[in-house]
């Protein structure tokens, strides 16, 4: 939409036609409703008015068939909404198997993101057209809002969890990014741009500037300095269970119960590792809480969700015992 006072955003993602066509089916069920309801009490207030102050109208009794009909013909226009509804949302919130995953972190006032191959940015992205981006967001401070309109997503960054959006962006451009939540004194100044490139012109953007340190390179690397090693040694004498092949399965934990060892799993046993412990294991790990930024959280579990198993071979998470 390119005129001077554009009604809706630009659509510059694979999501958004399907959000606003949905939008415009509701915005036009309610604005016909709208429209009718206010026709309707003119048309009775004039049409029934009181004429006479001995003016007596006739008793009215009930229809079954009227009834009938503004019962049932709301309900299925609800019903198509709340489908409806349904399909885009699921669709929203499935990002593709073979999205690439940016991290990003709010923090008063900006936005801190990370490229899968390691590159930073504040308050911008990069992103090839065409290819499916997974955004895993989260925050260091309050909650903000990551919002694209262009796009059509919009996700909360809420401390100690990780939110998941996606895109796939469908024209080179370069696009509003707010922070959508209020969050202090300069949450209006929270502002960025997505730049959408063709896919030569991002490589060439990635490979610019000095040679990166991949988020699953820096993790390994604080697990070293960190002496992870120590208990969560890959031959399963240590003390804590192995973590190679963990990621993303379920594990059994002491209390009987089990857990998928997801993001927000992995980031809990680190921050407060005696809330869910692993069955068959004493609650001895200490807590990394206030040693580890987001950011090397992030990478620590980029690491740990690096550590797969080669294909064929047998799992022995020590975690399923
Ligand atoms: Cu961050 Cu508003």
């Amino acid at each position: 939409m390119n005129s001077a006072f554009p009604l809706v955003p630009e659509r510059a993602s694979s999501l958004a036609g399907e959000v606003d066509a949905l939008f415009l089916f509701i915005l036009g069920v309610t604005g016909l409703f709208a429209v009718g309801i206010w026709i309707a009490l003119l048309f009775f207030a004039i049409r029934y008015r009181r004429r006479s102050s001995d003016d007596r109208p006739a008793e009215i009794h009930g229809s079954l068939a009227l009834e009938l009909v503004w019962t049932i013909i709301p309900f299925l226009l609800m019903v198509v909404m709340f489908v409806w509804g349904a399909k885009v949302y699921f669709h929203m919130n499935r990002p593709p198997d073979d999205a690439m995953t940016v991290s990003v972190v709010g923090k008063r006032w900006m936005w801190k993101l990370q490229h899968p191959t390691g590159q930073r940015e504040i308050n911008e992205l990069h992103v090839p057209v065409g290819r499916a981006v997974k955004l895993v967001i989260t925050s260091e401070d309050t909650i903000h809002s990551f919002f694209v309109p262009a796009f059509r997503i919009k996700k909360d960054a809420v401390p100690g969890r990780y939110n998941t959006a996606w895109f796939r962006a469908t024209k080179a451009g370069t696009y509003h990014l707010f922070c959508a939540e209020y969050c202090g004194t300069e949450h209006s100044r929270m502002i960025g741009r997505v730049v959408v490139m063709p896919p030569e012109d991002y490589q060439t953007w990635l490979a610019g500037g000095p040679a990166p340190e991949s988020p699953v390179v820096a993790g390994e690397k604080l697990f070293t300095e960190l002496n992870c090693l120590t208990c969560h040694r890959p031959d399963s004498a240590g003390r804590g269970p192995v973590l190679l092949g963990i990621f993303g399965r379920p594990v059994n934990l002491a209390a009987g119960d089990t857990v998928v060892a997801d993001e927000a799993y992995v980031r809990e046993s680190i921050l407060s590792p005696a809330a869910r412990v692993v069955a068959g294991y004493q609650p001895v790990m200490p807590t990394y809480q206030g040693q580890v930024s987001e950011e090397q959280l992030i990478a620590l579990i980029a690491y740990i969700q690096s550590l797969q198993v080669p294909s064929g071979a047998p799992v022995d998470g020590g975690a399923s015992r």
